[in-house]
């Protein structure tokens, strides 16, 4: 899987520790990043894992860095693609040419965006949590693979909400991308299924992935 990322880079960790087992069943083979000097790309470079960096301010217009990260991802021949704290939407040239996997600090569909955490405190709400979705054109609409709640509590603020929602996401991520590589998956509507169906043995095969 290529993984991208645009801060800390926690969620890549917990996907790089899960990989060291083989028996995990994926391995980080590149991670990209929007920006350079991020702890992401640092986590990647002490991995062993290489590294690439798209900003869109190096591109004429958004259609040309959408093509150009497509083809730095493509260069890598990921099965998957992992969104974990890309900060950019992907425009048709990754979506077309990839199963891409997101991770979203809040319940989908409340909360999208790029201040979930921000957002669901302002609102009020007593339970937050995590999604793990695919990626299509909108944003953060895709199907939903898996959510995982967490408490608000009274006092948090921004940052103590976000990590107590993030040791929740490392599990839920690295749970997720492990079963989806090991078992396949099929995409039905909105449903998404982990494992084989009866009648289509092979998840990788026909128009469910
Ligand atoms: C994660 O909580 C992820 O869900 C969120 O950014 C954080 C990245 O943390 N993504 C979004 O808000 C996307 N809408 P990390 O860099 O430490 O993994």
């Amino acid at each position: 899987m290529v993984v991208l990322v645009s801060g800390s880079g926690t969620n890549l960790q917990a996907l790089l520790d899960a990989s060291a087992d083989p028996a995990y069943g994926a391995q980080v083979v590149a991670v990209g990043a929007d920006r350079d000097g991020i702890e992401g790309l640092a986590r990647a470079a002490k991995a062993d894992v290489p590294t690439f960096v798209e900003k869109v301010g190096d591109y004429e217009n958004r259609g040309e860095w959408d093509s150009a990260i497509a083809a730095r991802i493509a260069s890598y021949e990921p099965d998957l693609v992992i969104s974990a704290g890309f900060m950019k939407i992907l425009g048709a040239p990754s979506l077309d040419a990839f199963t891409i996997v997101n991770t979203h600090p809040a319940l989908l569909p409340s909360f999208p965006g790029a201040h979930a955490v921000r957002d669901a405190l302002a609102h009020g709400v007593k339970v937050t949590g995590c999604t793990v979705m695919l990626v299509d054109s909108g944003v953060d609409s895709g199907p939903i693979i898996a959510q995982e709640a967490v408490p608000v509590l009274p006092d948090d603020d921004q940052e103590v909400l976000h990590e107590r929602i993030k040791r929740v996401e490392h599990h839920l991520l690295v749970d997720v991308v492990g079963r989806l590589v090991r078992e396949g998956w099929t995409v039905s509507g909105r449903q998404v299924h982990i494992g084989n169906q009866p009648g289509n043995p092979n998840p990788s095969e026909g128009e469910s992935k």
